[in-house]
Protein backbone atom coordinates (compact mmCIF):
# COMPACT_ATOMS: atom_id res chain seq x y z
CA UNK A 1 0.00 0.00 0.00
CA UNK A 2 1.19 3.55 -0.59
CA UNK A 3 2.66 5.46 2.22
CA UNK A 4 0.07 8.44 3.35
CA UNK A 5 1.29 11.68 1.77
CA UNK A 6 2.63 13.98 4.84
CA UNK A 7 0.27 16.44 5.97
CA UNK A 8 0.35 20.12 4.93
CA UNK A 9 0.54 23.13 7.31
CA UNK A 10 -2.98 24.19 7.70
CA UNK A 11 -2.21 28.10 6.82
CA UNK A 12 -0.45 26.69 3.65
CA UNK A 13 -3.49 24.50 2.69
CA UNK A 14 -6.04 26.87 2.55
CA UNK A 15 -3.74 29.89 0.86
CA UNK A 16 -3.10 27.61 -1.76
CA UNK A 17 -7.12 26.88 -2.42
CA UNK A 18 -7.95 30.35 -1.53
CA UNK A 19 -8.67 30.82 -5.56
CA UNK A 20 -11.79 29.07 -6.49
CA UNK A 21 -12.85 27.42 -2.63
CA UNK A 22 -16.05 29.58 -2.98
CA UNK A 23 -16.86 27.06 -5.73
CA UNK A 24 -15.25 23.83 -4.27
CA UNK A 25 -17.41 24.59 -0.99
CA UNK A 26 -20.82 25.01 -3.33
CA UNK A 27 -20.35 21.70 -5.11
CA UNK A 28 -18.68 19.53 -2.46
CA UNK A 29 -21.65 20.87 0.71
CA UNK A 30 -24.77 19.10 0.56
CA UNK A 31 -27.88 22.02 0.64
CA UNK A 32 -24.83 24.47 0.73
CA UNK A 33 -27.49 27.45 0.73
CA UNK A 34 -29.89 25.72 3.34
CA UNK A 35 -26.65 25.14 5.38
CA UNK A 36 -25.59 28.85 5.42
CA UNK A 37 -29.13 30.12 5.86
CA UNK A 38 -29.81 27.76 8.79
CA UNK A 39 -26.79 29.11 10.10
CA UNK A 40 -27.73 32.91 9.76
CA UNK A 41 -31.14 32.00 11.25
CA UNK A 42 -29.86 31.31 14.72
CA UNK A 43 -29.17 35.38 14.58
CA UNK A 44 -32.45 37.72 16.05
CA UNK A 45 -33.12 39.81 13.13
CA UNK A 46 -31.59 43.24 14.38
CA UNK A 47 -30.48 46.61 13.31
CA UNK A 48 -28.21 47.62 16.29
CA UNK A 49 -24.58 46.76 15.91
CA UNK A 50 -24.47 43.72 17.73
CA UNK A 51 -21.08 41.92 18.20
CA UNK A 52 -20.01 38.46 16.57
CA UNK A 53 -17.10 36.86 16.69
CA UNK A 54 -16.20 34.38 13.80
CA UNK A 55 -13.31 31.90 14.08
CA UNK A 56 -11.73 30.06 10.92
CA UNK A 57 -13.69 32.85 9.23
CA UNK A 58 -12.31 31.96 5.54
CA UNK A 59 -13.37 33.82 2.94
CA UNK A 60 -17.04 34.88 4.56
CA UNK A 61 -19.14 32.18 2.88
CA UNK A 62 -21.08 32.63 6.59
CA UNK A 63 -21.26 36.41 6.70
CA UNK A 64 -23.26 37.04 3.58
CA UNK A 65 -25.66 35.33 5.53
CA UNK A 66 -25.20 36.71 8.71
CA UNK A 67 -25.37 40.67 7.40
CA UNK A 68 -28.73 39.87 5.91
CA UNK A 69 -29.77 39.06 9.60
CA UNK A 70 -28.09 41.94 11.22
CA UNK A 71 -26.52 44.64 8.49
CA UNK A 72 -25.08 46.65 10.90
CA UNK A 73 -23.52 43.92 12.87
CA UNK A 74 -19.74 44.50 13.94
CA UNK A 75 -17.92 40.87 12.96
CA UNK A 76 -14.33 40.15 14.58
CA UNK A 77 -12.99 37.63 11.97
CA UNK A 78 -10.17 35.53 13.11
CA UNK A 79 -8.42 32.95 10.24
CA UNK A 80 -4.91 31.52 9.64
CA UNK A 81 -4.76 31.62 6.21
CA UNK A 82 -4.00 35.63 4.62
CA UNK A 83 -4.91 33.99 0.82
CA UNK A 84 -8.50 33.56 2.51
CA UNK A 85 -8.91 36.59 4.35
CA UNK A 86 -8.13 38.33 1.37
CA UNK A 87 -10.74 36.70 -0.68
CA UNK A 88 -12.84 37.70 2.38
CA UNK A 89 -12.02 41.59 2.08
CA UNK A 90 -12.58 41.52 -1.36
CA UNK A 91 -15.72 40.28 -1.15
CA UNK A 92 -17.01 42.73 1.83
CA UNK A 93 -14.88 45.40 0.31
CA UNK A 94 -17.65 47.98 1.39
CA UNK A 95 -18.27 47.04 5.04
CA UNK A 96 -14.99 47.02 5.96
CA UNK A 97 -15.72 49.52 8.19
CA UNK A 98 -17.54 47.02 10.14
CA UNK A 99 -15.09 43.91 9.95
CA UNK A 100 -12.04 43.28 12.20
CA UNK A 101 -9.83 41.26 10.64
CA UNK A 102 -7.43 38.71 12.46
CA UNK A 103 -4.88 37.31 10.97
CA UNK A 104 -3.57 34.35 13.28
CA UNK A 105 -4.83 30.99 14.82
CA UNK A 106 -7.69 31.62 17.31
CA UNK A 107 -6.02 28.79 19.64
CA UNK A 108 -3.87 31.34 20.60
CA UNK A 109 -5.34 34.96 19.84
CA UNK A 110 -7.09 36.33 23.19
CA UNK A 111 -10.88 36.02 22.39
CA UNK A 112 -11.57 38.38 25.39
CA UNK A 113 -14.50 38.21 28.23
CA UNK A 114 -18.36 39.01 27.76
CA UNK A 115 -17.31 40.76 24.37
CA UNK A 116 -19.60 39.14 22.29
CA UNK A 117 -23.63 38.09 21.81
CA UNK A 118 -22.49 35.39 19.02
CA UNK A 119 -19.66 33.54 18.36
CA UNK A 120 -19.59 31.38 14.95
CA UNK A 121 -17.39 28.41 13.70
CA UNK A 122 -18.49 26.92 10.24
CA UNK A 123 -16.20 24.22 8.60
CA UNK A 124 -13.42 24.50 10.80
CA UNK A 125 -13.14 22.97 13.96
CA UNK A 126 -12.80 19.15 12.47
CA UNK A 127 -9.18 19.14 11.99
CA UNK A 128 -8.95 19.72 15.99
CA UNK A 129 -8.64 16.73 18.99
CA UNK A 130 -11.00 16.51 21.29
CA UNK A 131 -9.21 17.76 24.24
CA UNK A 132 -7.89 21.05 22.04
CA UNK A 133 -11.79 21.67 21.07
CA UNK A 134 -12.92 21.31 24.81
CA UNK A 135 -10.09 24.28 25.69
CA UNK A 136 -10.97 26.40 22.67
CA UNK A 137 -14.94 25.91 23.64
CA UNK A 138 -14.35 27.00 27.05
CA UNK A 139 -13.15 30.12 26.16
CA UNK A 140 -15.77 30.94 23.68
CA UNK A 141 -18.06 30.21 26.35
CA UNK A 142 -16.00 32.68 28.25
CA UNK A 143 -16.36 35.63 25.21
CA UNK A 144 -19.95 35.89 24.34
CA UNK A 145 -22.11 38.04 26.62
CA UNK A 146 -24.90 36.35 28.64
CA UNK A 147 -27.54 35.29 27.09
CA UNK A 148 -25.02 35.07 23.98
CA UNK A 149 -25.34 32.06 21.51
CA UNK A 150 -22.20 30.14 20.23
CA UNK A 151 -23.24 28.90 16.34
CA UNK A 152 -21.21 25.96 15.65
CA UNK A 153 -21.29 24.02 12.37
CA UNK A 154 -19.08 21.25 10.83
CA UNK A 155 -18.93 18.24 9.03
CA UNK A 156 -19.99 14.95 11.08
CA UNK A 157 -19.40 11.21 10.85
CA UNK A 158 -20.93 8.31 12.10
CA UNK A 159 -19.27 6.88 15.23
CA UNK A 160 -17.87 4.26 13.78
CA UNK A 161 -16.25 6.68 11.27
CA UNK A 162 -15.53 8.46 14.04
CA UNK A 163 -12.76 5.98 15.23
CA UNK A 164 -11.33 5.25 11.97
CA UNK A 165 -10.68 8.73 11.81
CA UNK A 166 -8.91 9.03 14.85
CA UNK A 167 -6.50 6.45 14.16
CA UNK A 168 -5.96 7.87 11.30
CA UNK A 169 -4.89 11.28 13.18
CA UNK A 170 -2.47 9.08 14.91
CA UNK A 171 -0.75 8.00 12.23
CA UNK A 172 -0.80 11.72 10.63
CA UNK A 173 0.66 12.76 13.76
CA UNK A 174 3.32 10.35 14.44
CA UNK A 175 5.18 10.81 11.09
CA UNK A 176 5.23 15.04 12.00
CA UNK A 177 7.40 16.65 14.68
CA UNK A 178 7.51 18.88 17.15
CA UNK A 179 3.87 21.01 16.05
CA UNK A 180 1.05 21.04 18.44
CA UNK A 181 -2.52 19.89 17.56
CA UNK A 182 -4.22 22.11 14.80
CA UNK A 183 -1.47 23.24 12.63
CA UNK A 184 -1.87 20.73 10.13
CA UNK A 185 -4.60 20.20 7.80
CA UNK A 186 -5.48 16.61 9.26
CA UNK A 187 -9.31 15.46 8.78
CA UNK A 188 -10.42 14.81 12.57
CA UNK A 189 -14.54 14.82 12.02
CA UNK A 190 -16.58 13.55 15.42
CA UNK A 191 -20.04 12.28 15.42
CA UNK A 192 -22.96 14.80 16.06
CA UNK A 193 -23.49 13.22 19.66
CA UNK A 194 -19.61 13.86 20.60
CA UNK A 195 -19.59 16.99 19.09
CA UNK A 196 -22.93 17.91 21.82
CA UNK A 197 -21.18 16.27 24.47
CA UNK A 198 -18.18 18.17 24.53
CA UNK A 199 -20.24 21.27 24.02
CA UNK A 200 -21.62 20.43 27.38
CA UNK A 201 -18.50 19.50 29.04
CA UNK A 202 -17.13 23.02 28.19
CA UNK A 203 -19.94 24.28 30.27
CA UNK A 204 -22.32 25.47 27.70
CA UNK A 205 -25.40 24.58 29.28
CA UNK A 206 -27.47 23.85 26.76
CA UNK A 207 -26.77 22.69 22.94
CA UNK A 208 -29.88 22.52 20.74
CA UNK A 209 -29.31 20.94 17.08
CA UNK A 210 -30.77 23.31 14.83
CA UNK A 211 -30.19 21.66 11.54
CA UNK A 212 -28.66 18.90 10.23
CA UNK A 213 -28.16 17.48 6.79
CA UNK A 214 -26.44 14.45 5.24
CA UNK A 215 -22.54 15.08 6.76
CA UNK A 216 -23.37 18.58 8.37
CA UNK A 217 -24.87 19.79 11.86
CA UNK A 218 -25.55 22.89 13.06
CA UNK A 219 -25.43 23.32 16.71
CA UNK A 220 -26.48 26.58 19.11
CA UNK A 221 -25.20 26.61 22.18
CA UNK A 222 -25.99 28.81 25.08
CA UNK A 223 -23.78 28.98 28.26
C1 LIG B 1 -12.99 24.97 5.42
S1 LIG B 1 -12.54 26.63 5.79
C2 LIG B 1 -14.07 27.31 6.40
C3 LIG B 1 -14.17 28.79 6.13
C4 LIG B 1 -15.55 29.40 6.39
N1 LIG B 1 -15.88 29.39 7.78
C5 LIG B 1 -16.59 28.69 5.55
O1 LIG B 1 -17.53 28.09 6.10
O2 LIG B 1 -16.47 28.71 4.32
C6 LIG B 1 -11.60 26.50 7.30
C7 LIG B 1 -10.92 27.81 7.65
O3 LIG B 1 -10.42 27.71 8.99
C8 LIG B 1 -9.14 28.32 9.03
N2 LIG B 1 -8.41 27.77 10.19
C9 LIG B 1 -8.09 26.47 10.44
N3 LIG B 1 -7.46 26.37 11.62
C10 LIG B 1 -7.36 27.63 12.12
C11 LIG B 1 -6.81 28.18 13.32
N4 LIG B 1 -6.23 27.41 14.24
N5 LIG B 1 -6.91 29.51 13.51
C12 LIG B 1 -7.51 30.30 12.57
N6 LIG B 1 -8.05 29.83 11.42
C13 LIG B 1 -7.98 28.52 11.20
C14 LIG B 1 -8.51 27.97 7.69
O4 LIG B 1 -7.45 28.83 7.36
C15 LIG B 1 -9.73 28.11 6.75
O5 LIG B 1 -9.84 29.41 6.22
Amino acid sequence: MDKPKPPERMADFFDARSDGYDEHMRSSVSDFDTFYQSIARIVSPTDQPVKILDIGCGTGLELDAIFKRAPQARITAIDLSRGMLRELRTRFSERLDQITLVTGSYLHIPLGEAVYEYAVSVMTLHHLLPRTKHRLYRRVKEALKPGGTFIHADWVVSVSEECRYRLHYREMTRATQSCEDGCYHIDMPLAAASEKELLLEAGFSSVEEAWRSEGTVVFAARP
